[in-house]
């Protein structure tokens, strides 16, 4: 292994491990989010794990490789710590404060960020709660949350999936899933809405806080067959309960959100779908493990750090650094044998990460999105792209990988007035 001196937390490991006319890697921004493939393709070029600039100022690397990523993910937390308090540039307070990375990759107290049994009892809590959940009446909830959000547009014949559909539709299911009541659904969405927006963050998240506080009590004093008791059955103290609630939610609406908006541009556009899914020759299901396969809702995270001077295949990675596991990259690793066009039925994609941290509901993901794109099929006759697909564009940003909007027309439903039921 080839040894080199600690750098400071500042200094970027490109400059030494990179010819210096490599030039940053940027996984930001513009020209990224339009073509994140392109990237991924001249990154493997330079081998398994490469030195990135994964926001403005914020180093690291990124895993572009399948053997490299799953050899990351196996080896979490023996190896490579999940936990940000080994990320030398946040000790030293050079993250800068407003940057997207600190946001989805500072250390909050909950499974997603702890190593070893801390997380292993706050990741059993969790198994044992999705575990509980009654996918039928799942399913049902689902259709009615879509239902009540297409009746808001199905008389007037155009919508746009996204802001209308996508991404209410899963937020509205996971408040379901904890139990809450409608008033204080509507107070968490709020919060959460504000929050993403990065407005009154402070104020917002306080306010969020309260509502799970309160969501806790409501749930010790009368339980009922959602997740919020199924979490506190199995042991969580109220703190734990806040943050598990939080992160159950971040981590359940966004990506699912993303799965529904891209698996319904698949379904419009992709010619092998288009058609044969309405026609029923091919199902929705098929649609979607090919959006997971080849534009994954969450591309790359899973932060991890190496617990002391590391090397991967010739790669020296050192310690202090963001090391992030790029699953898009991976799922689209050209050595892996699994053609596109023959992913129907296999799992094998890293969508849902894998190993300790791996996702721990991805068929209650999978059963989201599925019911979802069933109701706006069954329910939008004619149903079609509004503008040519090049005008679809993706949101800017690392982490996340969803459409900026996704505009539909289809024969309007008469027996609604304009403004829903
Ligand atoms: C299409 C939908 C979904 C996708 C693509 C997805 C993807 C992922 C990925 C990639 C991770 C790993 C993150 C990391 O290690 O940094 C993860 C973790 C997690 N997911 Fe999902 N997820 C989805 C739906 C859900 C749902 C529906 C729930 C809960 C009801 C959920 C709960 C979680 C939790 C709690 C973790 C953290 C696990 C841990 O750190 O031990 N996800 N998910």
């Amino acid at each position: 292994m080839t040894t080199h001196p600690q750098p400071s937390a500042g200094q970027c490991p490109a400059h030494e491990q990179t010819p210096p006319t490599t030039g940053p890697n940027p996984i930001y921004g513009d020209a990224f989010s339009a073509d994140p493939h392109a990237t991924y393709r001249r990154l493997r070029a330079q081998g398994p794990i490469v030195p990135v600039e994964i926001s403005p100022g914020v180093y690291g690397y990124l895993a572009v490789t399948y053997r490299a990523a799953v050899y990351l993910l196996r080896n979490t937390p023996s190896r490579f710590a999940k936990d940000p308090r080994h990320w030398e540039a946040l000790r030293l307070g050079q993250v800068p404060a407003d940057s997207p990375a600190l946001m989805m990759m500072q250390p909050r107290d909950n499974a997603l960020w702890k190593d070893g049994p801390e997380h292993t009892r706050l990741r059993n809590a969790i198994n044992t709660a999705v575990a509980q959940v009654d996918t039928h009446a799942l399913a049902a909830a689902v259709t009615g949350i879509a239902d009540q959000l297409i009746d808001t547009f199905a008389a007037t014949g155009q919508a746009d999936m996204v802001a209308q559909y996508s991404d209410p539709l899963p937020m509205l299911t996971v408040i379901n899933m904890f139990g809450c009541s409608q008033e204080l659904g509507m107070r968490i969405v709020g919060a959460v809405t504000r929050l993403f927006d990065g407005a009154d963050v402070e104020q917002a998240n306080a306010e969020l806080e309260a509502a799970c506080l309160e969501l806790t009590h409501l749930k010790r004093r009368a339980p009922g067959r959602d997740v919020a008791s199924y979490l506190i059955a199995a042991g969580l103290t109220d703190a734990e309960m806040v943050q598990t609630i939080l992160l159950v939610i971040g981590a359940a609406a966004p990506p699912t959100s993303n799965l529904v908006g891209n698996g319904l541009r698949r379904v419009l556009t992709d010619p092998s779908f288009a058609g044969s899914v309405h026609a029923g020759v091919r199902p929705v299901t098929d649609a979607l493990e090919e959006v997971l396969w080849d534009n994954p809702p969450v591309p790359n995270y899973s932060p991890l750090y190496a617990i002391g001077q590391q090397s991967y295949e010739g790669v020296d990675l050192w310690p202090g650094y963001p090391i992030l596991v790029s699953f898009a990259a991976a799922n689209g690793d050209p050595t892996l044998v699994v053609a596109p066009g023959a992913r129907a039925g296999n799992k094998g994609h890293l969508a849902f990460s894998a190993g300790v941290h791996g996702c721990p509901a991805p068929d209650l993901g999978r059963l989201i999105a599925e019911t979802a794109l069933e109701r706006v099929l069954d329910r939008l006759p004619g149903l079609d792209l509004a503008v040519p697909e090049n005008e679809l564009h993706n949101r800017p940003g690392t982490f996340l990988a969803g459409l900026t909007a996704l505009p539909v027309r289809f024969q309007p439903d008469t027996r609604l007035a304009p403004h829903g039921r």
